[in-house]
């Protein structure tokens, strides 16, 4: 690998090859989300618990510290909005000078794959790659699904996984599911899992983490089972554990409800 690419891959994923991410994105189409209407307020407590943001430029440059240092992914496809029709019809909205004036250690786009738009999103990923390849950033591949939250089955997601990597991505954002060791096993670069819509019990989304990290995944990229928590300090803490201190689900939990109870004062 070459020494920038490299480098940048291991700003993302720390000595024993797992990352934290944080993802503060959802605002590209999704506008104001809840617990994100002010993203500055949300994510400035959270930072030192994380090993990267994934987050769009226009967050980045107006409401995080530049001289804070965190590892950026920087968000760079868009272009629908939870109105539109479609959420598949995506396009290459930064360019590759832009996210390397922003200094950031990878970009990040989705994939609709078996959607309307697929062949658009796929070449999108195509070109975003060969653009990003000259200068030794890792693109970040996301097997995203819109609406259609029922299309995350093993079958589905191992082939959106696959084909992300055959067109040359660095690392696959998918979701969980079951039988997803075998979606690991078919795809060749680090899988990192998003946590989709917030679950119930902050419990349930630390059981997913630990069974997606037992499955080999490399970590999480993780955004509103973690900020839409009454408690999301404590929540990335128990998450945090379970990537790089190999934590089971329930030693995760207890520390979960220990921080719920003696909240940690801001770093
Ligand atoms: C959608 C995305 C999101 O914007 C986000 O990154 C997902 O994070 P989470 O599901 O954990 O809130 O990538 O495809």
């Amino acid at each position: 690998m070459d020494w920038g690419m490299h480098n940048r891959m291991s700003r993302i994923f720390k000595e024993d090859g797992r990352t934290v991410m944080l993802a503060v994105d959802h605002g590209y189409f999704l506008g104001a989300v809840s617990r994100l209407e002010e993203p500055g307020k949300t994510i400035a407590p959270l930072i030192p618990y994380v090993d990267s943001l994934m987050i769009t430029r226009g967050i980045l440059r107006n409401c995080v510290e530049a001289a804070g240092g965190i590892p950026v992914v920087l968000r760079v496809s868009g272009g629908n909005s939870i109105l539109g029709d479609d959420l598949s019809n995506e396009g290459i909205m930064v360019s590759i000078q832009e996210a390397i004036r922003l200094n950031v250690s990878a970009v990040a786009l989705s994939i609709y794959v078996g959607s309307k738009y697929e062949h658009q999103t796929l070449t999108n990923l195509a070109k975003l790659i060969d653009q990003a390849q000259d200068y030794g950033i890792p693109v970040l591949a996301v097997t995203a699904v819109g609406k259609e939250l029922a299309k995350r089955d093993a079958h589905y997601l191992s082939l959106s996984c696959r084909i992300a990597a055959e067109l040359g991505a660095q690392i696959v954002k998918t979701y969980y599911c079951e039988d997803f060791e075998k979606v690991v096993k078919s795809c060749p670069v680090p899988l990192v899992i998003a946590g989709g819509p917030k679950l119930k019990k902050e419990e349930d989304a630390l059981e997913m983490a630990y069974s997606a990290l037992s499955c080999g995944a490399k970590g999480v990229d993780m955004g509103r089972n973690i900020w839409q928590s009454r408690w999301p300090i404590a929540m990335v803490s128990a998450i945090r554990q379970i990537v790089h201190d190999k934590a089971t689900a329930k030693k995760a939990c207890d520390l979960f409800h220990h921080l719920q109870n003696n909240p940690k004062p801001a770093k």
